[in-house]
């Protein structure tokens, strides 16, 4: 399979600067261990909920007369206009992967100058992942400025190929399945994601309880490097086949009670693996378990609600809409919840364009 993504010529706008607004999603199985970790190609595959109110909004500018270092700025959340440096690190994560879409998008090595302003809507201090978001805004951003149009599949790829693998999901709305290499129908050694249901199969809910709010401690890039130490690692894989089949028949028959199962027992599993993972990684803090005992006394109470958790300390509740205010307001009410956020399920990235200034 190849790479390249070939710019439309048949675009009607001009290419310039375009304005992407992706959303982070939420994984029911999760990217775990990667056989590449700096292309992420996952040890299994993946299922997410593609969110819709924690986006990233990403503006990039292609001057291909301008010379010199791409530019990176970043916004503080609800406080558009007020643009900073975000520091070397998070502008060398940007830098790179613009590196390699220039490479990708046929764009010639050092030509150019990319200028990228991103945002997300939910706080930074929130410590919510934001680099599913952050990533696949930057590739729609990016491919649309150039004037490429490639397809959903191409853009997975564009999305995480700098590392981030939790990007590939983003791109696309509803219900997405992320396979790993080697698999009968995905022999790729550069798996894409695909759109299982589109957000209107299923309306469901996703309310987080952010019991963190500063940057967790060991990356996920760290976990997924530890994750083989585990010894449940191999058993983990080893459950996979039958859970990943749980999820996927919950989606199909919108079978909430067999979802949910599934999907709870996966994020405990992640735990686990990244307890006894050698150095253990520990993500969770007092107030994680604290909600995790407030969803099992809503689930003795007849409410549809069930936990699950990345590389971090946050517990996101899958609900329905109708539950979604009842599963809210017991959530703020554990001690330690500096925040609740209610999400759900959501349509995947927009973009607009803007023509460039014909010189002359
Ligand atoms: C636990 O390598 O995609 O969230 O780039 O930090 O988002 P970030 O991590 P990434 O690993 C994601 C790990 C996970 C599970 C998942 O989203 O599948």
């Amino acid at each position: 399979m190849t790479d390249a993504v070939t710019a439309d010529s048949a675009l009607p706008l001009r290419p310039g600067r375009a304005t992407a607004v992706a959303p982070a999603n939420i994984a029911f199985i999760k990217y775990w261990g990667a056989t590449d970790l700096a292309r992420a190609v996952p040890v299994n595959p993946s299922i997410s909920m593609t969110l819709s109110e924690c986006v990233s909004r990403t503006t990039v500018e292609f001057d291909p007369a301008a010379a010199g270092d791409d530019e990176v700025w970043i916004g503080r959340a609800g406080e558009t206009g007020d643009w900073r440096d975000p520091g070397a690190s998070f502008s060398r994560r940007v830098r790179t992967h613009l590196a390699e879409l220039r490479r990708r998008l046929g764009v010639e090595v050092g030509s150019g100058r990319f200028q990228v302003v991103t945002e997300n809507s939910f706080p930074a201090a929130a410590g919510m992942a934001s680099s599913a978001s952050g990533f696949s805004a930057l590739a729609v951003a990016v491919a649309a400025a150039l004037g490429a149009s490639p397809s959903s599949t191409e853009l997975s790829a564009l999305a995480r190929c700098s590392g981030s693998g939790s990007a590939a999901r983003s791109v696309m709305g509803g219900y997405v399945e992320w396979p790993a290499p080697g698999e009968a129908d995905h022999d790729s050694s550069d798996p894409r994601a695909v759109q299982l249901f589109p957000a209107d199969h299923w309306r469901l809910s996703d309310v987080i309880a952010v019991v963190e709010t500063g940057p967790k401690e060991v990356s996920s890039l760290e976990g997924h490097t530890r994750a083989p130490s585990s010894p449940y690692f191999e058993h983990r894989l080893g459950e996979l086949h039958r859970r990943l089949e749980a999820v996927r028949r919950g989606l199909v028959e919108r079978d909430f009670q067999r979802l949910g199962q599934a999907v709870e027992e996966e994020a405990i599993d992640l735990h686990l693996i990244a307890m006894s993972s050698r150095p253990p990684v520990y993500y969770w803090v007092p107030a994680t378990l604290a909600v995790l005992a407030a969803v099992r006394a809503l689930r003795a109470d007849g409410i549809a609600a069930w936990s699950t958790m990345d590389a971090g300390a946050n517990v996101h509740v899958i609900t329905t809409p109708e539950h979604e205010t009842a599963v809210a307001e017991a959530l703020a009410a554990v001690d330690g919840v500096h925040t609740v956020i209610r999400d759900r399920v959501g349509a995947g990235p927009t973009v607009e364009v803007e023509a460039a200034e014909v010189a002359g």
